[in-house]
């Protein structure tokens, strides 16, 4: 559409740039570190403090002990171990978990899973904004709940959940309770005591560390099933040497992640993007997601009549993602829009925008100048 507008990233909820001191981290870690973490002798053991000072550092900006830090391939791996991980330490087949229905595929496709091999799992509701009623969760703890499992935020609409509230509901009843915090660490706090969780998944990727790292907060006394079984690595859950340069990116990355204080320019820029959109479009565009209770740096907007995806052809060299996809000639909601009770002709029209660290208020009102365009 404006071919002169360039290439503008605003799918940082779907990935994020590796950062310049992350990559150094990196790079460091390849050339000096490349014996096994394992081995006792002089290859070995800088890589073991790597890795044991990457530890620390995802430990710091979680605010737990480094022991409690296990390193995983992602948030997808990190949500498989505490969600399976937990089932099968209980060998207790007829256990009940309970989770969101606007969780993550990798929670999702787990409890599913995990239904097959006998769990009962309850998928609790959300209402218009995406938020969960703590007074649901109360509801729905039987004697059987051996897990909660609730996201921290939302990937699609940015709905930041009651954890606090929620994880203290399970401490009542003794139930170990998990978060993702995939898409809020790095943009709003997460240390595990102030949300009180026992189990909290991260995925680096989404705070400019690479792909394939992440990690997963197990609580010192929390016992889980490895999913991958083999040597003691990682404390005995999750087995197979340690790489201690993806390590060292998602330490370096986490480090920067502590520093919070870029996200209120983030939520300032987000909030005139709206403003913006709200001022040409009226009330052809709605807001997906709680007008407050929202990460900073996310807006999901609905374009009423339109389909998301076309709206994002359009807009040439913009990167954000669609709410809805088109199966068969039919437009689906996404599960999460349609979770919250989003009509479908508002919600085939949704579009996600995530800013980041580096998105410029030019861009932001390149990208309002095209969608006028675009929707005119
Ligand atoms: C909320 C949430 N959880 C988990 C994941 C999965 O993380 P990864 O891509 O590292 O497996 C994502 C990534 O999209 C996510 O947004």
């Amino acid at each position: 559409m404006n071919r002169q507008m360039g290439r503008i990233y605003l799918d940082h909820n779907a990935s994020t740039p590796l950062h310049p001191h992350v990559a150094q981290a990196m790079r460091d870690a390849l050339e000096d570190s490349y014996g096994n973490p394992s081995s006792a002798h002089w290859a070995g053991q800088p890589a073991r403090q790597m890795l044991e000072r990457s530890r620390a550092q995802v430990a710091a900006l979680l605010g737990c002990a480094p022991a409690e830090i296990v390193f995983t391939s992602g948030g997808s791996e990190a949500n498989n171990l505490a969600l399976k991980g937990t089932f099968f330490a209980r060998r207790d087949r007829a256990a009940h978990i309970i989770t969101t229905q606007v969780e993550h595929p990798s929670i999702l496709a787990s409890s599913r899973f995990l239904e097959r091999e006998g769990a009962r799992i309850t998928y609790l509701p959300v209402d218009s904004t995406g938020l969960l009623d703590p007074d649901d969760l109360r509801r729905a703890i039987t004697r059987d709940t051996i897990l909660i499992s609730i996201m921290h935020a939302n990937n699609e609409v940015g709905t930041i959940q009651p954890i606090a509230a929620c994880a203290w509901i399970a401490g009542e009843h003794d139930i170990p309770f998990h978060t993702d915090a995939a898409q809020s660490a790095g943009k709003i706090p997460t240390r595990v005591g102030e949300l009180g969780v026992d189990l909290l998944s991260t995925a680096g990727h989404k705070l400019h560390a690479p792909k394939g790292v992440g990690a997963l907060y197990v609580r010192a006394g929390i016992k889980l099933e490895p999913l991958i079984h083999g040597g003691g690595h990682e404390g005995g859950q999750r087995a197979g040497t340690e790489s201690a340069m993806l390590a060292a990116g998602l330490g370096a990355a986490c480090v920067l992640a502590a520093d919070l204080t870029a996200m209120e320019g983030i939520r300032q820029l987000r909030d005139r993007f709206w403003a913006s959109l709200q001022a040409r479009f009226g009330k052809r565009v709605v807001l997906n997601g709680h007008p407050e209770q929202r990460l900073p740096n996310t807006l999901n907007v609905s374009f009423v009549g339109r389909v998301g995806a076309d709206v994002l052809a359009a807009l040439d060299g913009v990167a954000a993602s669609t709410g809805s996809a088109c199966h068969s000639g039919r437009i689906e909601l996404s599960p999460v829009l349609a979770a919250m009770g989003v009509p479908p002709e508002a919600g085939m029209g949704a579009v996600r925008f995530s800013l980041g660290r580096t998105t410029r208020s030019d861009e932001i009102s390149a990208v309002v100048e095209a969608l006028s365009n675009v929707l005119s």
